[in-house]
Formats: structure tokens, sequence, C-alpha cells
């Protein structure tokens, strides 16, 4: 006898096992899974119809290609072709927070790349959903979970409350790196890093890899079709600061503030500010309604690159009412 999606959903409020998120992906279903980076929204690559009900759930524009997850290189190479700066990355950073962004071999639905010549590639580092890739003996495509407009998820709660237990999550505990993966593509032998995260311009040019310092152009924004949409700004106002005086400015006894460092600081409404935690704090800022997050960003959070960029497109508010990721 076979699970039935809905059964399933009203038997478990939401939470599945493994076999069951196996059974429900096979059935071309959506199902939310855990990663080391944040938690993504999974359909079977190889099926159209799967894909395009994560484009439909997520609420995520058509011409912005999804991540496909694989199990292995081996399984990466399927679906793509990697060069020898690739394998060279591949074979240092998976499983793990990088994708590779190269060209496809033509075996995916056009709604997975958005009709581009590339295709991202990411071995993610979490037992669950890695056995579940093998499990359904296919890869997956995982944007992160977030609808439209809201924090990526680094908690399987986050997932069931985005879609109102509406969608079966697969629970892997808390993220530990909780922003998303370093997406690269290389080009003539050099390292565009198309979106910062955990896996560094450092780390890649330690292993003799040349990258692209260059900050972010219009040719960087058309390799990568996620960098023209905004991420999710709260509704309460991110303001950075670079020191703490002037931090220490702004702190006002008559509005509802949270201030966020990576160090402590002596006000009552202090939060320790780290990647793994911040789409979970301006989660709570909003669920608290705080009219302003107060940010500070020292040399040690400007050094960062991952975060001081979701920080950054966090306090942008010139462009709310747009596309979002
Ligand atoms: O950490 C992550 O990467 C998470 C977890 C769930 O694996 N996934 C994730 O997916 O962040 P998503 O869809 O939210 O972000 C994928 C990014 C987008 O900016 C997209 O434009 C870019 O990767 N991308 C996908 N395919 C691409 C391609 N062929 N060329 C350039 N950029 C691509
Ligand atoms: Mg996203």
């Amino acid at each position: 006898m076979s699970l039935k999606p809905d059964s399933i959903l009203s038997l478990e409020g939401g939470l599945v096992t493994l076999e069951q998120a196996t059974l429900l992906l096979r059935n071309n279903e959506v199902v939310g899974i855990p990663t080391e980076t944040v938690y993504g929204l999974a359909a079977r690559a190889q099926s159209d119809v799967a894909v395009r009900k994560v484009f439909d759930v997520k609420g995520r524009p058509p011409d912005n290609p999804l991540i496909v997850h694989v199990h292995s290189l081996d399984h990466a190479r399927d679906y793509g072709i990697l060069g020898e700066v690739e394998l060279l990355l591949a074979h240092r950073f998976w499983p793990g927070p990088l994708t590779l962004v190269v060209p496809h071999r033509g075996n995916l639905p056009r709604s997975v790349t958005a009709g581009l010549d590339t295709v991202a590639l990411r071995m993610p580092q979490h037992m669950l959903t890695l056995d579940l890739i093998a499990k359904v003996g296919e890869a997956l495509v995982a944007p992160s979970a977030n609808p439209s407009g809201r924090p990526s998820p680094t908690t399987a709660v986050h997932v069931l409350e985005d879609y109102h237990r509406r969608i079966p999550v697969l629970d892997g505990g808390p993220c530990t790196i909780g922003v998303e993966s370093t997406v690269i593509r290389i080009v003539h032998g050099s390292c565009m890093i198309l979106r910062p995260g955990a896996v560094t311009a450092d780390d890649i040019a330690s292993l003799g890899v040349h990258v692209d310092t260059e900050p972010m152009t219009e040719g960087h924004a058309a390799h990568s079709p996620g960098t023209r949409y905004r991420h999710y700004a709260p509704t309460a106002r991110v303001l950075l600061f670079d020191n703490v005086q002037d931090l220490h400015h702004a702190v006002s006894d008559t509005k509802r503030q949270v201030v966020l460092s990576v160090s402590q600081l002596p006000y009552t409404s202090w939060r320790e500010l780290s990647a793994a935690t911040l789409y979970a704090e301006l989660r709570n800022a909003d669920a608290l309604a705080m009219e302003e997050i107060l940010v500070l960003c020292d040399g040690f959070v400007q050094r960062d690159a991952a975060l001081m960029d979701r920080l950054q497109r966090a306090s942008w508010s010139g462009n709310r009412g747009q596309d979002h990721d």
C-alpha cells in the first residue's frame, strides 16, 4: 500500500519521515528539506511537473533558475560538465556550501535552468538529505524554502509556519551555517563569486584559483539571475553602524528596537549577531513588531562577505515592492 500525501499530512501535522519524504518526492510532490545552509523546497529535478510546483508554491519568478542538489561528484557529472577548476573545487568543498554554475548536458527540464545554457550544482553537507537524494534515485532541485518575501528558513518550524503546515517537511535540526551557499562560476579559469557564502574568496584562492574580486557589476548580474531580485527586508528598519558610538546614539527608550552585535553590548534589547542566527533574528523582530534593528558591523562582521551581503540586502528599503528571491 502506498501512502497518499494527504494522509501523511493529517497524520504527521506537516513533519514527515525519510521514507515518507522519499515517497512524496517520487510522486512529484514538494517537500521541505534540511541542508547545512538553509532549508530547501525540494522536488524531482527531472520532472517538469514537480519543478513547476516549486515555482508555484514559492511564488518565484520563472526566469530565476534553481540549484540542482546531488549526492556525489559523479552524480553532478550526470547533469553538468565540470572543468579542471570546478573538479578541484568540488573535491575540496563538497559536500558543503558551494554551488558550481557549469554548462549543462541538456537532460533537465528548461524550467530548472530558466532556459540558460548552464546549471547550478551543489552537494549539500547533510546526511539526511544525501540519503534522501540517493533514495529518490535522482537529483533534487531546492531553492531556499522561504516563500518569496520571507527570510530563508533555518529550522523545520520556520518552513511549517511559512506554508501554514501545508508543505511536508523533513526535520533535520537547525541549519549550522544559516546563510545560503556560495554560488560561483569559472570563466576563463578565473572564479566569479555570484553570491557570497560560507566558502570564501580566500578559501578558493588558497587552492591557487584566481578569484575575480571586482565588485558585483551588471555583468555579474547577467550571470546570476537571483541577484536581480531583492532579498527579505523585515518590516522593522535595519540600520547598520560601523562603530559603537554611532549605534549608541541611535538607541532610544521610546522605540521598539533590537540591537545585534557579535560581542555583547549593555542593552536589554541586545541579541547575538551570527550568520547562523541572522534570519531567525529577523523573523523574531517582525513577530515582536519591532520598529528598528540596529546592527554593529565591526571589522569582524565586515570581513564576513556572506553575512555583510545579507545584512546589506536586509537594510535596503528603497526597493520594497519589487520581486523577491
Ligand atoms: O544554500 C543554498 O544554496 C540553498 C539550499 C537550500 O541549498 N538554496 C538556495 O537556492 O539558496 P535559491 O534558489 O534560493 O538560490 C539559488 C541562486 C539564485 O540566486 C539563482 O539565480 C542562482 O542560484 N542560480 C541558479 N542557477 C543558476 C545558473 N544557471 N546561473 C547563475 N545563477 C544561477
Ligand atoms: Mg533564496
